[in-house]
């Protein structure tokens, strides 16, 4: 093997993947990693001490062909307060690699092995212990072309799925530390794509055109959690199962292990927001597992109309609405207090999926509310926004949305209720909206 030709391995951060292996013959390929341990960004307000292979999470991608030598270098950066290794999944040897990659800090180790497999593959930490380094980020993906190459398509991308276990719940502010018995209950407060909550949203979302083939390698860095992935509005064409190269066709959402992999692909026919998400549907909305891709290009109305129609629907004559009416007059809040009480209520019924517990929003999809300047300066204008919904570009506290927001379905009183809770909460500077002018904007 010492004839074969030498080339260094081309590292990616995600969501990029590197280029295609033009090669037809194997090579000796060089990989050199360094794990570092850092401070850095979980959610908005919130930091977390990641432990990673590259210095983000999750770690670069590696792409070699099938039948490549790969000699291996792990660099343990000195400021490491652990040691570190990698078993990589594409292994075939005790470990992994683990055992010959137990890297002290400002120590470098060397292995090498022979790509045997093709298929897509985790790599991770394995030091004691395991679960810890893989809960602080510690995981990525190898990509072993088979001898023939991957087909081509027009865009590939790099999505891996994890969880983090902090002491603090879901957006609480602040570093927070790991937490060991919610790892052990798998009860994470974090489900993320590429190490963050809004990795992939908003102005970092993933881009293809109309007419365009794309290609994501999906990863899942567990430690505990198996990933439902699925893109709303699209339909995955070809899914190599597992990472394999078993193929299936037609699928909506696919199972990726933790520890596991899936390469699925579809053509983009439509242009809009497509949002990537974990169909264990809390951990979208609720625990960060939600990521965009954005499509430009020309419409196809025959594929796709757009809504044509909105009328009226009295399934029993006119009669109906007035029960629901009368329902809701019953509850009448009495004063300003009671519709923030009862305003609550219909927030975490009706609002909170979207606007999160907090009111904080989720960067790059829903608009906060908690603090937002866009509801503050005229708080009359979110009667509207209620009544009628509300789509197109807002800047909201310095961020652009470009979202879709339902009209909710909920009488004037609520309507006054909710926007009152809104306004008197999370920091919000007060004020109070009646039934009587959510009445007069109705009209
Ligand atoms: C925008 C309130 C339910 C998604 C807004 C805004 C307000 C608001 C005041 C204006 C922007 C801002 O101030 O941050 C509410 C209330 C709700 C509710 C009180 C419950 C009654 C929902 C739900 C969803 C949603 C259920 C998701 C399905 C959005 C989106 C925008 C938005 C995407 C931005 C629209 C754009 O980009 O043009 N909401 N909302 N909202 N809301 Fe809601
Ligand atoms: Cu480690």
């Amino acid at each position: 093997d010492s004839q074969l030709p030498t080339e260094h391995a081309v590292l990616t951060a995600a969501p990029l993947v590197p280029p295609p292996i033009a090669r037809d013959y194997p090579a000796k390929v060089i990989v050199t990693l360094e794990t570092i341990e850092k401070i850095g960004r979980l959610s908005d307000g919130v930091d977390y001490t990641f432990w990673t292979f590259g210095g983000q999470v999750p770690g670069n991608f590696i792409r070699i062909r099938e039948g490549d030598q790969v000699e291996f270098n792990l660099n343990n950066h000195p400021s490491s307060k652990m040691p570190h290794n990698i078993d990589l999944h594409s292994v075939t040897g005790p470990g992994g690699g683990a055992t010959s990659s137990f890297t002290a800090p400002g120590h470098s180790s060397r292995f090498s092995f022979k790509a045997l497999n093709p298929g897509l593959y985790v790599y991770h930490c394995a030091t004691a212990p395991v679960g810890m380094h893989i809960a602080n980020g510690m995981y990525g993906l190898i990509l072993v072309e088979p001898k023939e190459g991957m087909p081509p398509v027009d865009k590939e991308f790099y999505i891996m799925q994890s969880e983090f276990y902090t002491k603090g719940k879901y957006g609480e502010e602040g570093l927070q530390p790991f937490d060991m018995e919610k790892a052990l209950s798998e009860n994470p407060d974090y489900v993320v794509f590429n190490g963050s909550v809004g990795s992939t949203t908003g102005d970092q979302s993933i881009h293809a055109n109309v007419g365009e083939t794309v290609r994501l390698y999906v990863g899942n860095g567990g430690p505990n959690l198996v990933s439902s992935f699925h893109v709303i509005g699209e339909i995955f064409d070809k899914v190599y199962v597992e990472g394999g190269d078993m193929v299936n066709h037609h699928v909506q959402s696919t199972l990726v292990p933790a520890g596991g992999s899936a390469i699925v692909e579809f053509l983009v026919d439509v242009p809009g927001t497509f949002i990537l998400v974990d169909h264990s549907i809390f951990r979208a909305f609720n625990k960060g597992a939600l990521g965009m891709l954005k499509i430009k290009g020309t419409e196809d109305l025959a594929i796709y109309s757009g809504k044509q129609e909105d009328t009226v629907y009295h399934p029993e004559g006119g009669g109906i609405q007035s029960i629901a009416e009368s329902g809701s007059t019953s509850a009448r809040a009495r004063n300003k207090e009671e519709r923030i009480l009862f305003g609550k209520r219909t927030y975490d019924q009706n609002c909170m999926a979207c606007h999160q517990s907090g009111g904080q929003g989720i960067p790059g999809a829903f608009p906060p509310l908690a603090g937002s300047d866009y509801l503050l300066a005229k708080p009359d204008r979110s009667i509207d926004v209620l009544l009628n919904g509300l789509s197109g570009k807002i800047t909201v506290n310095g961020q652009a949305y470009d979202g879709v927001m339902p009209a909710v379905q909920l009488s004037d009183e609520s309507i006054a209720n909710v926007l009152t809770y809104v306004l008197n909460t999370w920091g919000n500077n007060g004020g109070e909206i009646t039934p009587e002018q959510v009445a007069k904007q109705r009209l």
